[in-house]
Order: structure tokens, then sequence, then C-alpha cells
């Protein structure tokens, strides 16, 4: 029976927020979300979130609500968090310990320190690294047993040369830590009660010790400033770009991609550069984003292309759509398959049926839009008084002519023709032609006014 603690209670300082260090998100998801993602593929019988009180107002930032939160009233070390979770652990339990800022840890790293409690007692995860400076060095004897972790601040100069550092991460009996944590003191440089003094503890009580070598020194990073936050967020992004491509997509340039949230794509997905999807995105089969456009909660459907800077929000596209360049889609659009927005068109809470276009400048604004619609140039939907919206419907066929401005609530009915630059204030009867154009006049002998030399 496993039981994962995740330590999330630290002030986090260094990143000069008023946000807890551990709700900064990476990948448009906040660190410490990342964490019990990865915890939850553990298939652990329970996680506890070790929280300080300020961190408590923000805990409806994540989402997965079966974790067990535990406050931390004062930060007194690792060693005093580990143990506020403790009485809710029973002591045959297998504990695996994860920090919440450390969020490019993937479950395939933790799982041999879980296997490793089938033989030791506690399990460290180690990482040798160029720079070791600021961690826990890993002492050894010439035997390669471990002895000791020494933190940087109580480390004498020969073992700060020790390139061999602790990541915070470890397994350990349930057990082994009620017996220990308790001998615990704080006496040392920083006046903390050290979760690494376990393991002298756990020598001198002849436990047994193992250590897994982290695979790759990305994955253990742990973030305490925003520059270290911004190299998480690199990797974060390089990690689910090759996982794209190896999905099937391609991308014109791996490092040109942002995924704030969760994208899916069916096959032969072509992404061009400099995309921003949030959310969660969903891209069928041969879609097509050409370069600048940001996706926010949207789904597109097999077959559609959307060009260069377009801005899509909160919108379903159907199947075979051309979108841009330059279309805005707000949130409430809904698109039929083959539709088409050109250029200079904004959409918000509307729906335009199957084959319908509005191909350049227009807005169109709570419409519901019929099937084989034309929408002109420069046509607007006039849906706000001022106080409330009212809704604009053109029925199937209609064909509006260029610079018509419909001033809802008003009905266009079936097959009917509205002629250029017309405003529409009353319904339109089906199948005729309407217009509103006065006649056009002359004058003759007419002068433009002259500036004065
Ligand atoms: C710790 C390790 C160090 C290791 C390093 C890896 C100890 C004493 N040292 O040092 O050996 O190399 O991690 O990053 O454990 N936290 C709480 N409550 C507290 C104190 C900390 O929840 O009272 C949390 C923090 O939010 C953080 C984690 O524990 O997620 C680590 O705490 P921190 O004080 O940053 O430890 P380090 O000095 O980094
Ligand atoms: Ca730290």
């Amino acid at each position: 029976m496993l039981h994962v603690i995740i330590l999330a209670a630290g002030v986090g300082q260094r990143m000069r927020s008023n946000t807890p260090k551990v709700m900064h998100k990476v990948a448009g998801i906040p660190m410490l979300q990342h964490v019990i993602n990865t915890a939850c593929e553990l298939n652990p019988e329970q996680i506890h979130v070790v929280i300080s009180p300020n961190t408590q107002k923000f805990i409806d930032n994540v989402s997965n609500t079966d974790v067990s939160w535990v406050i931390q009233n004062e930060q007194l070390g690792t060693a005093h968090a580990v143990q506020q979770p403790l009485a809710q652990i029973p002591s045959d339990a297998d504990v695996i310990i994860l920090y919440a800022d450390t969020p490019l840890l993937q479950a395939s790293t933790l799982q041999p320190l879980v296997n490793n409690l089938k033989t030791y007692d506690l399990s460290l995860l180690v990482a040798k690294l160029d720079n070791p400076f600021g961690l826990g060095r890993i002492l050894r004897t010439q035997d390669n047993s471990i002895t000791k972790i020494v933190e940087e601040k109580d480390a004498t100069d020969d073992q700060k040369l020790i390139n061999e550092i602790y990541t915070g991460i470890c397994s350990v009996k349930a057990r082994v830590l009620k017996d220990l944590l308790p001998k615990i003191s704080n006496n040392n440089a920083q006046k903390e009660y050290y979760l690494t003094d376990i393991v002298t503890l756990a020598v001198h009580s002849n436990l047994q010790i193992s250590s897994v070598t982290a695979p790759n020194n990305q994955d253990i990073l742990g973030v305490n400033n925003r520059a270290q936050l911004q190299v998480v967020e690199r990797g974060l992004q390089k990690r689910l770009a090759h996982n794209l491509m190896l999905e099937g997509v391609t991308l014109a340039d791996s490092e040109r991609i942002d995924i704030r949230g969760q994208l899916s794509c069916a096959q032969d997905v072509y992404i061009d550069i400099n995309n921003v999807f949030i959310g969660k995105v969903s891209l069928g089969n041969n879609v097509t984003i050409e370069p600048n456009c940001v996706l926010t909660n949207v789904s597109v459907a097999d077959n559609s292309t959307i060009k260069a800077n377009s801005v899509l929000e909160g919108c379903i596209i159907g199947e075979n759509c051309d979108i841009g360049p330059f279309a805005r889609l707000r949130p409430g659009t809904k698109l039929d398959n083959n539709c088409k927005i050109g250029n200079f068109v904004e959409v918000k809470n509307t729906s335009l049926a199957e084959g319908s276009k509005a191909s350049h400048l227009s807005y169109l604004g709570d419409a519901q839009i019929g099937k084989l619609v034309n929408v002109g140039a420069g046509t607007i939907t006039c849906n706000y008084d001022g106080v409330n919206k009212h809704k604009t419907i053109i029925e199937d066929g209609v064909f509006i002519g260029s610079d018509t401005q419909l001033v809802a609530p008003v009905t266009i009915g079936k097959n009917a023709t509205i002629g250029a630059g017309s405003t529409i204030r009353r319904n339109v009867p089906a199948e005729e032609l309407t217009l509103t154009a006065s006649k056009q006049k002359v004058i003759y002998g007419w002068k433009r006014p002259e500036k004065k030399k």
C-alpha cells in the first residue's frame, strides 16, 4: 500500500510573488498539479499535500479533489513537514516523498524507488551535477554505502566538492518515519528539522538504504526563482512538443510552440511556428494551423485550416472549414462543416450552419446563421442597444450585400437577398430582395473646401 506525501509548504521567498510558489504555472498548469498528476500515475492509496496556511486560499487552483490537504502551521523544516500527515498513514505502508516544486518529475523515475521498498527501508533519488551548489551532498563509505546527507550550509569545504546530490525525493517505510522522525533535532546551521538527517539515524539503526540515480538531470530540476521557472517551462514544452511529433504531428519548429493546458491531435496535423494552445484544444485529422495563432479551449474537426494570425477562444469548428488569416472567433462560436471565416471578421456567440461564409471585415454577434449563407464584406450585426444584447437570425440561403447593418432583434427569411449598404431594422421576408439604399444624388458644381495659403 503506497502513500504519497507532497511537500508544498515552503515560503518560496525567492519567487518574489503574492502567489505561493507551488501555484505558479508551468505549461499552463500549477506546479503542484503536475506533481499530483505524476503521483496519481503510481496508483497510491492516498496523496497527502502539506501546505502552509497561506496556500490554503489557492487550493481551488488544483483540480484533483481527492488529495488530503494537511496544514503545516510553521515551516520548521522538511522533517517537520513530513510529520504532519504521518498520523494518517498506517505503519505498514510504503511512502514516497515528493516536492511540489519539481514539476518535470516523471512516474517512470519514481517507480524504481517504490520497487526498492521490497528490499530496502529507505531509497534516495540522487543525481550527479556539474554544479551541486546549494544542494544536500551524499556521503558514502569506501564500499559505496550511503552514510549521510549534508546540507550545503553545514558542509565542510571537502564535502562541498562532492557532486552527488540528494534530489529531495525518497521512498521510505512508514514505520521508519514513525520511529525516526521524532529523533531528528534542529541542531544545524539553519535551525531546521532536516528530513535528510533520517539517513544517519537509519544507518545507526542498521536499516538498509539504497539509491536510484535520476535518468536525467532535467527531470529533477527544482524551482526556487522565476529564472528556474522559465528553464523548467522550456524543458516541459520541449517534452510536450517531442511527444506530439511521436504521435504523428508535424511541427515546423518544436521550439516555437507553446502548450498551456492539454492539446490533443489526431493524425497528420501540421502546426507552423509561433502557435499557442491554451486550455483544452483538440485538432482533428489533417488540420493545419498556420503561424501566429492563439487557440484557447477550441476543437477543430478534420481537414480544417486556421490561417495565420487568427485568435480563437471557446469555439467549435467543423470539418473542412477555412478560418483567417486575421480572424477573431470569440466564445460561443460554432461552425458546421465547410464554413469560411475570412480576414478581419469577429464572431461571438454565433453559429454558422453548413457551407456559410463571412469572408471579409464583419462583426457577427449573437447570431444564428443558416446553411449556405453569404455574409458580404463589412456586414455588422448591431446586437447591443447599450443595455441588452439582441439576436439576429439569418435563415438558409440568404445573401447579404456588403456594408449591411442588421439591427437586432431581426430575422432575415430564407433565400432573401439584402442590397448592399442597407440598414435593416425590421424583419425581412423570405425569397425577396430588400434594400434601404436611398437614391443616388449628384450635386453639380460642388467644390471641395481648400486650405488657405
Ligand atoms: C532540500 C534537502 C536537500 C536537497 C534539496 C533538493 C532537506 C533538509 N534538504 O533542501 O538535501 O538537496 O531539498 O531540492 O530536506 N517544505 C515544507 N515545509 C517546511 C520546509 C520545506 O513543506 O517546513 C517544502 C518546501 O515547500 C519544498 C521542500 O519542502 O517543496 C524542500 O524545502 P527546502 O527548504 O527548499 O529544502 P532545500 O533547502 O531545497
Ligand atoms: Ca528548495
